[in-house]
Order: structure tokens, then C-alpha cells, then sequence
């Protein structure tokens, strides 16, 4: 049984349940955070709850609990559900509002929920040693994935799509072929001994796990730019990499038809899967 944190309960999942008046519900008026469980620690735990901050005031959502709180609800959440490798997920909506009506009221109270997913950390730590196979697909999603909000209608036609083509990830991209992201993670590659990302704008969400990446790579005087770059620039990489919560640092080795190098995960990727993983 999974215990769940609803608006100041635990409950048992099962028994947890908002309206159907969510503004969630009915206009995706609202945001998440995944956070990431592995061998029994938090993985870069304040990254994301202050991205949950900034996620909630960009859609001018107030809440009654600080950070801590929320970092405190986490932790009793882990432990509650004997949690040692999995994630957490919070999600906050705007609140139920009864007539429905696209414009908010003031008076609206958040529905908060915290709870967790035993994941096996150990099944993708496998799956590293081999890489993964991508699709391409175009970036039809709104103008504001900066925001992580639970509006993933575009995420998921390309995550499925990708499923369809026994892909682990949608790379996507954006009306001029330039790669913006991935369904759920962040985009890399590897050129000539410079590690390239999308910079941060609109178009992409501002990840984790990018961020503590960027950290590795100055720590250690990799050259890196976050600098657009094409589909066609892709392809032709030396190492390509997708990084999220969770996947940390996951090689790519197919991306469609298209082999990357030898098709085998990249040395550098594989270091700083491992870097990623001792820093910990
Ligand atoms: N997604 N870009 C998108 C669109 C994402 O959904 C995610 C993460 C990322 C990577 O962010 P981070 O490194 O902070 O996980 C980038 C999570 C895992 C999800 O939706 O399940």
C-alpha cells in the first residue's frame, strides 16, 4: 500500500481523491515535480523544489507551505512507503472552482499531493551499459515549456510515438530543425570534445539534472556551450546523451534510422553517468 499526502492527510492512494472541480482536472491549471530516489538518498532534492517555486509563481499559483515543509512531507513520505530507490512526485493544482470558468477566482485553496513510485534504478544503471534508441518528432507543444506544468498533451503523442517505434525517448525539434529537447528530458551532444545543450528559453524546460551536469563539466574544465544546434548536427555527433530525473545520464546510440558513431554508448557519456552517480 503507498501512502499519499493530500491537502495535510496521509492517506492510502487508493483512498485519495480530489473533485472533479480541479482546476487540474478540467484546464491542466497546475504543476509538478518528480525527484528522484536512489540507493536511499534524495537526488538534487533543492534544485527541484526551487524549480517548484519558480514553476508556481510563473502561473501565480500561492500556496500555505514553505520549501521545507514540502521537503519535510517528501522525506515522510519516503518513509512511510520504505522508499530506497524510486521517485517522488508532488503536483499542485490551482484548486477546485465550481462553476467551471477559464477565469480564476482569488479565494481558490491548492490541491497538494506528494507521493512516491518505487522505480528500478538498478534495470536503467543496465540499461546505460547498452544506450538507448530515440525518434525524432516535432516540438508541437505550447510556448512556455520553461513552465513544468501538467499541460503534457505534446509530451505525451511523442513519447508514444516514440513507444510505437521502440524508442526510449522523443528527440524533438523545433520549426527550424533545431533540436529543443527531449518527451521528458534533456537533449546533449558531444562534438569535437565540446558537450552542446539547448540554452535555456521558453522552449525548453530548465532540468535538474542539466543543472548539476553543467556543474560536473565546469568542475572538471569540460568545454561545454548551450548553444542551438540542428537535427542534422545531431546525427552526425560524436556521443549523444539524454539526462533527467529519471534517467540521469542515459547514452543515445540510434536516433531513427541514424547510428550514432559506433552505435555504442560514448566514454565521455559513460564518465559523467558515473561522476553524475558518485556526486550523489
Ligand atoms: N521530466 N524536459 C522535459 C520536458 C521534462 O519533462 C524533463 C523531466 C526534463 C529533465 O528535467 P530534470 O532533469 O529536472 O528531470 C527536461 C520528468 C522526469 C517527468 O516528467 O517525469
Amino acid at each position: 500500500m503507498t501512502t499519499c499526502y493530500i491537502n495535510g492527510n496521509y492517506k492510502p492512494l487508493s483512498k485519495s481523491s480530489i473533485s472533479i472541480t480541479d482546476r487540474g482536472f478540467q484546464f491542466s491549471d497546475g504543476v509538478y515535480e518528480v525527484i528522484a530516489i536512489y540507493n536511499d538518498k534524495f537526488v538534487d532534492l533543492k534544485l527541484h523544489l526551487n524549480r517548484l517555486k519558480t514553476s508556481l509563481n510563473k502561473i501565480d499559483i500561492k500556496i500555505n507551505l514553505t520549501l521545507s515543509q514540502i521537503e519535510k512531507i517528501s522525506q515522510k513520505i519516503k518513509k512511510l512507503n520504505n522508499l530506497s530507490m524510486g521517485i517522488i512526485y508532488i503536483q499542485i493544482t490551482r484548486g477546485n472552482q465550481n462553476p467551471r470558468d477559464h477565469k480564476y477566482t482569488n479565494d481558490l485553496k491548492p490541491n497538494i499531493i506528494i507521493y512516491s513510485l518505487k522505480k528500478d534504478f538498478k534495470k536503467l544503471d543496465k540499461l546505460a551499459l547498452k544506450g538507448v534508441k530515440t525518434s525524432l518528432y516535432p516540438d508541437i507543444r505550447w510556448l512556455r515549456s520553461d513552465i513544468k506544468s501538467i499541460s503534457l498533451l505534446g509530451n505525451v503523442l511523442a513519447a508514444n510515438y516514440a513507444k510505437k517505434n521502440k524508442s526510449h525517448e522523443a528527440v524533438l525539434y523545433d520549426h527550424n530543425n533545431n533540436v529543443t529537447e527531449g518527451n521528458s528530458s534533456s537533449i546533449w551532444m558531444i562534438k569535437k570534445n565540446i558537450c552542446y545543450t539547448h540554452p535555456l528559453s521558453y522552449r525548453i524546460l530548465k532540468g535538474c539534472t542539466r543543472n548539476k551536469l553543467i556543474s560536473i563539466l565546469k568542475s572538471h574544465k569540460f568545454k561545454f556551450e548551450e548553444k542551438k544546434f540542428s537535427i542534422k548536427s545531431l546525427i552526425s555527433a560524436d556521443e549523444v546523451f539524454m539526462t533527467s530525473a529519471t534517467n540521469f545520464i542515459m547514452p543515445i546510440i540510434k536516433i531513427d534510422k541514424y547510428q550514432i558513431s559506433n552505435g555504442k554508448p560514448g566514454t565521455f557519456t559513460k564518465s559523467l553517468r558515473e561522476e553524475f552517480i558518485k556526486a550523489i
